[in-house]
């Protein structure tokens, strides 16, 4: 059985202090659900929160021994140099992170991200040892023009290219994100969600071969929220979720880990 990867992305939301407010809440709250920390422990769930980066510390210091991954939610391919503005893998590895976001949406389309920089920067995070949580999904007029797994197919071949099986399977998380879903209130329905999912892992079983599909994460992203957490999960190639608007305030956050608990 795929263990269950709920995750947070808090976007440009929640600086420094709303993220020590948010996790001495998130924390204690998750600490006293046996049931999510009997599944974290027994090796069913992850639970994961990707802040800004100027929240990382905070955040890796307000979880104490709070079981939450901590991520960066981007990060450039190079170790160190004149890069302005940019973080780089052993920095974010130096502040407690282990995974990062790659190749989100909002990095593809508004800061006109490339497959070719996204597939440097997979590399220069499995490198550096942290996992990368690769973000795909088409547009709305992609989805209608009947593109989508085309769109699909072609950034996960580019962002994966030449990969060993092995690592795509342990070391990588794919995250589906309808970019229509984001942020608008409209999520996939599960069946959609579903279609797309199936499709991603056959992609992959036919690219590495079937044992790597049986085995790598794949989640759903796309307004999801308390509401419709156990209808996503419930659907076979779904293994997790990627979370934006719902994982900012910690009530909505922890309810969505105890839908996913099993
Ligand atoms: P949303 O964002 O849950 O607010 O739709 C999801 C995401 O962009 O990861």
């Amino acid at each position: 059985m795929r263990k269950r990867f709920i995750a947070g992305n808090w976007k440009m939301n929640n600086g420094p202090s709303a993220t020590v407010t948010f996790m001495d809440k998130f924390a204690t709250a998750l600490k006293s659900s046996n049931e999510i920390i009997s599944n974290i422990n027994g090796g069913k769930m992850n639970v994961a929160v990707f802040a800004p980066s100027i929240s990382l510390c905070s955040a890796v210091k307000a979880r104490g021994d709070a079981p939450v991954i901590v991520g960066g939610e981007n990060v450039h391919w190079e170790k160190s140099g004149a890069f302005t503005g940019e973080i780089s893998v052993p920095m974010l590895k130096e502040v407690g992170c282990t995974h990062v976001i790659i190749g989100h949406s909002e990095r593809r389309h508004i800061f006109r991200e490339t497959d070719e920089e996204l597939h440097k920067k997979i590399l220069a995070a499995l490198d550096g040892g942290l996992t990368p949580v690769l973000c795909t999904g088409e547009l709305l007029e992609e989805r209608e023009a009947g593109k989508a797994f085309d769109v699909i197919k072609n950034q996960l071949l580019a962002d994966l290219k030449d990969l060993d099986p092995q690592t795509v399977a342990d070391k990588i998380i794919i995250a589906y994100e309808p970019v229509w879903a984001i942020g608008t209130g409209k999520t996939a329905s599960k069946e959609d969600a579903e279609e797309v999912c199936k499709f991603i892992r056959k992609l992959l079983g036919d690219t590495f071969g079937e044992g790597t599909a049986a085995k790598v994460l794949i989640l759903y992203g796309g307004s999801v929220k308390p509401e419709n957490t156990a209808d996503i999960l419930s659907q076979t190639d779904i293994d997790g979720v990627l979370v934006g608007g719902a994982s900012l305030k910690p009530d909505s956050f922890l309810a969505i880990a105890k839908a996913a608990v099993r």
